[in-house]
């Protein structure tokens, strides 16, 4: 360890004796308590936990007892915690140490790291707690206080950003009081170094921290980028005639199910095509409105151009006429129409 990530660790475990969570239940326990501390914290705050872990232990005091249990009655104690493979995980593992590793929670971390349920950083932390042991975690608390001390480049899904982060993490750990000091990163970065507006000017690490020296703690860690939606385009066709519209029924499955539309084509060239096979006549398009309305879906925006056509006389059938209709303007609102369709009957009328 270099002198500044020996400082570094001096200024949390500083920190850390005045500030940090030091009485929690699982704190100075053994293997078992923490190892089951740690799977309830994956995903849960601190506050939640307590109760379910005094209630687990009471049922379950140690390795044994869960190895024995049914997965029924796990399952009963973690109700309402939520994310159950983590007790399945936690079952599974109390039988693979109990027929594997004697019945004693292993102190290696290969061996643990082997164990359903367990990552890297959940190792790390186990043995530090458990065992004195001197390894590194990442937690989703120590990547954000990582990322933005050292204004890591990259976000959390790319390998080379892990790697980097995984990196950072082993070279501030100390080899000593390394409990403390990945207790307190936790805290640090639960208490201090929050999502938004972190309380920079209480934390310990802001002179060695990038971006509170530069001022981009907004930017960090930095997020993957949000990908442009792909457009598409369609044609809706407005045949008029006098006061009265011809409306589509979409099909029921796929976009606007079921709801009152306008039919569509491709583009202008379809227009004749679609004419002569619905209404067994043609007529030119009267005026287009290009990209009269853009909405948007969840994956990708639609813009929507309007061929205006006013009809002299009604055609005198219709194919597939079950799910074609003449409505008056007035009365469209009796109809389900989808948003941007009733948008632009609205624009028209204007
Ligand atoms: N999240 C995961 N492990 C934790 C711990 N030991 N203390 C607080 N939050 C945690």
């Amino acid at each position: 360890m270099d002198a500044s990530a020996a400082s570094f660790a001096t200024r949390v475990l500083g920190w850390y004796q005045r500030y940090g969570r030091r009485s929690l239940p699982w704190q100075r326990q053994n293997a078992y308590r923490v190892w089951l501390s740690e799977i309830m914290l994956q995903q849960t705050q601190v506050a939640t936990v307590i109760p379910y872990y005094q209630n687990f232990i009471t049922r379950f005091p140690n390795i044994k007892s869960l190895a024995e249990a049914s997965i029924d009655d796990v399952l009963q104690h973690w109700q309402g915690l939520g994310y159950y493979a983590r007790a399945r995980n936690l079952h599974k593992t109390a039988q693979i140490i109990r027929d594997r590793h004697g019945g004693r929670f292993p102190r290696t971390i290969d061996a643990v790291e082997a164990l359903p349920g367990i990552g890297r950083s959940t190792a790390g932390a186990i043995l530090s707690f458990a065992f004195a042991q001197s390894w590194p975690i990442l937690d989703g608390n120590v990547k954000r206080v990582l990322a933005r001390c050292f204004r890591v480049q990259g976000w959390y899904g790319q390998s080379a950003t892990m790697q980097q982060l995984w990196y950072l993490s082993e070279s501030v750990t100390p080899g000593e009081n390394t409990a403390d000091f990945n207790q307190a990163m936790m805290d640090i970065g639960s208490m201090v170094c929050v999502k938004s507006r972190p309380k920079c000017e209480i934390c310990p690490l802001k002179k060695f921290c990038g971006s509170y020296i530069h001022h981009s703690q907004a930017l960090f860690p930095q997020k993957k980028p949000v990908k442009a939606k792909p457009h598409k385009t369609t044609l809706m066709l407005l045949h008029r005639h006098g006061e009265q519209v011809l409306l589509w029924r979409r099909p029921p499955s796929g976009i606007w199910g079921g709801l009152w539309s306008l039919p569509e084509v491709d583009d202008e060239d379809a227009i004749k095509l679609w004419q002569q096979s619905f209404l067994s006549m043609s007529h030119p398009p009267g005026t287009i409105q290009e990209n009269a309305i853009r909405h948007q879906f969840t994956h990708y925006s639609l813009d929507i151009s309007i061929a205006i056509i006013e009809l002299e006389r009604l055609p005198r059938k219709i194919s597939d006429s079950d799910n074609y209709l003449w409505v008056d303007i007035d009365a469209l609102e009796n109809h389900g129409l989808p948003t941007p369709v009733r948008k632009l009957f609205a624009s028209l009328q204007e």
